[in-house]
C-alpha cells in the first residue's frame, strides 16, 4: 500500500524509510534508521525530484503510481546521483519510458558510469537555468561537493520550495512525521543531523558556505532535503547550525574528553579531569572511550564542542591505534579551530603526547594545543596532580577567553 505525505499544494513526499540498514554508506551506524526522500510535483507536467535507495524502491514505486493516479511521469530531476538516491532511476525509466531526465553534465556522466541507459532522454541544465512545468517554475543551482561534484539544488520560484539534495539532511527514519514542526528536532534529531552532516559533508565546509551564500539570495519558504524532516518553520535554526558546522566554529563552549585506555589507567585520568572540570563549574563535559564509541560519534562531538582533550596510552611506541584512527578521520573531515589538551600514558616510554601534538600541529589546521600537558607512567599518581590541575586551569582560562 502507498505511504505518502502531502508537502504543500501540488507537491507530495513519496520516499521511503529504512530501519533494516545497519550502516549508512556501510560505515556509519544508524540505530534510528534513515529516510530516502523523493518528491513528486503534480503540475501540468508531472515532475519527480530524485529517486531512492534500492532498499525502499518498491514502496517508492507504489507511492509514485498512487500519486500519479493514472497520469504518466513527464520529468525526473536528479539533484544528486549518489546511489542512495539514484539507484532507482533505471526502474523509473523502465516503468515510464517517455520520461525526460533533467540534471547536470557531471550527473549524466555518473549515470553512464553506473551503466544507466539514459541516452536520448537527457536534458542538461546548468547554474541559473529555469524550466516551467505549468504553474511552477524551477530554477537550478549548482552545488558541487555538497556532497558529490555533480550535485545541484532546485528551487521552485512559484512557492519558495528548495529541493536541497543532501544539504539539511539527517540520519533517522521519519516514521510518519515529515515536517520539522511535527518532531522535537532539538531534542530528538539534532544529534543525528550533526552526525550526518559532519561525517558525510563535513569535509566540504567551504562548498557548503558557497551554497549558503547562494541560498541567502532566494526567498526560501520550505526546505526539502533528501534525508530527514522537511523544514517549513524555523529555517533560521538549521541555517545557523549549517553556518557553524561549515565554518568549523564550535556549537558550544564545552569539553569532549576522548580517551584510549588498555587497562583502565588512562580512563581513570580522563575521569579525574572530568570531575575536576565539573567541580570548577564546567558542566558541559562529555567523556568518550574511543575504543567503544563509533568514530562518527567522536567526529560529531568534535564539531560540537570548543575544547577537546585527547588522553592516550602509548602503543608500540606510537599513538594507540583507535585514537590514531579517530585523528585520521578528523583530519580527513577537515576538523579545525579547536583547543586541545593532551594526556599521555605509557609504562616504559610514554610518547603518545608528543606524537598527538605533532599530528595536530603538522596534519591539521588551526588546532591550538594547550601548554599544560599531563604525562603519566602506567597510572596517575599524586605526583601528577600539579600537571592535572595545570591542564584544568589551561582549559578554564581558554573557556573564559572564548566567552
Ligand atoms: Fe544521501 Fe550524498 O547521498
Amino acid at each position: 500500500m502507498h505511504c505518502v505525505r502531502n508537502v504543500c499544494d501540488d507537491l507530495y513526499w513519496i520516499g521511503g524509510n529504512d530501519h533494516r540498514l545497519a550502516l549508512f554508506e556501510n560505515i556509519h551506524p544508524i540505530p534510528r534508521g534513515v529516510s530516502y526522500n523523493s518528491y513528486l510535483l503534480m503540475d501540468e507536467k508531472t515532475v519527480l525530484f530524485d529517486t531512492v535507495d534500492w532498499d525502499v524502491c518498491r514502496q517508492f514505486l507504489e507511492n509514485m503510481e498512487y500519486v500519479l493516479n493514472g497520469r504518466t511521469l513527464d520529468y525526473m530531476i536528479i539533484n544528486h546521483m549518489e546511489p542512495d538516491h539514484g539507484a532507482s532511476i533505471e526502474e523509473v525509466l523502465l516503468r515510464y519510458p517517455d520520461v525526460k531526465i533533467i540534471s547536470t553534465e557531471k550527473s549524466f556522466l555518473l549515470m553512464h558510469q553506473f551503466g544507466f541507459d539514459v541516452d536520448g532522454r537527457m536534458i542538461e541544465v546548468k547554474e541559473g537555468d529555469t524550466m516551467n512545468f505549468g504553474k511552477h517554475t524551477i530554477a537550478f543551482v549548482e552545488a558541487p561537493m555538497v556532497h558529490w561534484p555533480e550535485a545541484m539544488v532546485s528551487f521552485d520560484t512559484t512557492n519558495g520550495v528548495l529541493f536541497s539534495a543532501d544539504a539539511f539532511g539527517s540520519f533517522g527514519a521519519l516514521d510518519g512525521k515529515l515536517f520539522n514542526d511535527e518532531v522535537n528536532f532539538d531534542r530528538d534529531w539534532l544529534d543525528d543531523a550533526r552526525r550526518y552532516y559532519t561525517n558525510i559533508v563535513g569535509k566540504y565546509g567551504p562548498h557548503v558556505q558557497h551554497l549558503l551564500k547562494k541560498a541567502a539570495t532566494l526567498d526560501i519558504k520550505m526546505i526539502c532535503p533528501l534525508h530527514g524532516p522537511v523544514w517549513r518553520t524555523d529555517l533560521g535554526y538549521i541555517l545557523d547550525k549549517y553556518h557553524k558546522w561549515s565554518t568549523y566554529e564550535p556549537e558550544e563552549q564545552g569539553v569532549m574528553i576522548a580517551y584510549a585506555s588498555m587497562y583502565g589507567n588512562t580512563e581513570s585520568a580522563a575521569q579525574v579531569l572530568a570531575a575536576k572540570l565539573v567541580e570548577k563549574g564546567v558542566h558541559n563535559v562529555v567523556v568518550h572511550d574511543v575504543s567503544n564509541t563509533h568514530v562518527s560519534q567522536l567526529i560529531a562531538d568534535t564539531f560540537k564542542y570548543s575544547h577537546i582533550v585527547l588522553a592516550s596510552v602509548t602503543y608500540n611506541l606510537g599513538i594507540y591505534p583507535v585514537m590514531h584512527d579517530y585523528l585520521l578521520h578528523a583530519k580527513a573531515l577537515n576538523v579545525q579551530k579547536r583547543i586541545v589538551g593532551l594526556i599521555e600514558n605509557g609504562s616504559w616510554a610514554p610518547k603518545s603526547g608528543s606524537l598527538m601534538k605533532a599530528f595536530l600541529d603538522d596534519e591539521m589546521k588551526q588546532m591550538s594545543v594547550l601548554n599544560s600537558e599531563v604525562s603519566m607512567v602506567s597510572a596517575l599518581r599524586d605526583t601528577n596532580e600539579n600537571e592535572m590541575d595545570g591542564l584544568v586551569e589551561g582549559i578554564l582560562d581558554s573557556l573564559k577567553k572564548n566567552n
